[in-house]
């Protein structure tokens, strides 16, 4: 039987993104668009309004012509509400299974029974280890619930649920192919900014840090006086390299890349000297979310880290027919839908990382 793809949602604090993409190895571009979230109504990564985003999501879908009634849709958590952990499993008499039950309660505090969660094997980094490392993922039951609420009240189902760091890294690769050394990939969204390591592909480390587009805006905002959607313009204006901004926007920029681009240094840092996983030097950095493309940061971060930085395009790899979608905008705004890319390329049973 025919299978519909899944509609990718990826609803961040700042825009929903909806993305279409055909199944099949190569992925064609079927749908996408975006709308912007009001201030307030995602909290922490968890649904504050969820008629606003429900109305939202319904004027979206309208606008890109897709009937949502029993349409099955990929979904991402991110920020804050999302807990991960890579863990080594001891052998011992207890089944895979039994382990990971205790191990998840362990590391995540809180009762099994307010937790979702999964897990995906990794690699041994160490044959001669007997244990076997991996990747656990968790988030709180009611949160996950208020997401496929909100799907119900619009028609829809979920069909697939993971967070931003897998969506990214599944969206990193098909785009890219898998690179070998230690690579970091950074969302850098409105709120919170993920920085994801992969050695040989897989995910090996992750750290949320809470520097974003919106700490860009705020500083604009105190500095200027003015309100925050003239913030954002001039802002985003400056990154698009208007001239005609005030001089006091390049210094307010170049003072929040130092301190991001600081966090993602003791991030990779942390992780290389910790001695996990003998992974050897970063080797690149690679750009994704809303603010990749803020005034700088790539140099800024280039010239801390001394490896090359690129924005990634989520579409790289990916049919676009010009026709059907305007080729400058895809150009302009694609850095946007890195998460809302790597959730269309899943489909149900399939499994990420
Ligand atoms: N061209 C651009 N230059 C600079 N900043 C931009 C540009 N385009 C978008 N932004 C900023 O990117 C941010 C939105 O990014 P994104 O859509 O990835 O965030 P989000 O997914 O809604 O947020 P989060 O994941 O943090 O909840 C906003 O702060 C916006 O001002
Ligand atoms: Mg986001």
């Amino acid at each position: 039987m025919f299978k519909r793809p899944l509609i990718a949602i990826d609803i961040g604090s700042s825009a929903v993104k909806i993305v279409e993409l055909s199944g099949g190895g190569q992925k064609k571009l079927l749908s996408m668009g975006m709308e912007l979230v009001p201030a307030g109504a995602i909290v922490d990564g968890n649904i504050a309004n969820a008629e606003v985003i429900a109305d939202l999501v319904r004027n979206l879908l309208k606008r890109l012509n897709i009937s949502p009634r029993g349409r099955r849709v990929a979904l991402s958590l991110g920020g804050s509400s999302v807990l991960m952990k890579r863990a080594l499993i001891g052998a011992s008499e207890n089944t895979l299974e039994e382990q990971i039950y205790y191990d998840v309660q362990q590391h995540f505090q809180i009762d099994q029974s307010e937790i979702y969660y999964d897990y995906a094997l990794m690699t041994a980094d160490n044959p001669e280890v007997k244990e076997t490392p991996v990747l656990l993922v968790g988030s709180k039951r009611e949160l996950v619930e208020n997401y496929i609420g909100m799907l119900h009240t619009v028609g829809m189902k979920a069909g697939v649920i993971e967070c931003d760091v897998f969506s990214v890294s599944n969206m990193f690769e098909y785009n890219y192919g898998v690179v070998e050394a230690l690579t970091a990939i950074v969302n850098v969204g409105a709120t919170v900014t993920q920085v994801a390591l992969l050695f040989r592909g897989e995910y090996v480390y992750t750290r949320d840090v809470s520097i974003a587009g919106e700490e860009y805006s705020r500083k604009i905002m105190d500095a200027l006086g003015c309100d925050r959607p003239n913030a954002e313009l001039l802002k985003i204006g400056a990154s698009l390299g208007s001239k005609d901004v005030p001089p006091e926007i390049g210094p307010i920029i170049n003072e929040i890349n130092e301190q991001l681009v600081s966090e993602v240094h003791l991030t990779v840092d942390y992780f290389i000297q910790s001695g996990d996983i003998k992974t050897g030097a970063l080797s690149s950095v690679f750009l994704t979310g809303g603010s990749a493309r803020v005034l700088g940061l790539d140099a800024a971060l280039a010239a801390v880290l001394q490896v090359p930085v690129q924005v990634i395009n989520p579409f790289q790899r990916v049919d676009v027919n010009p026709k059907k979608f305007n080729m400058d905008t895809l150009m302009q705004q694609g850095h946007l839908y890195g998460v809302a890319v790597g959730l269309g390329l899943r489909a149900i049973g399939d499994r990420s990382a």
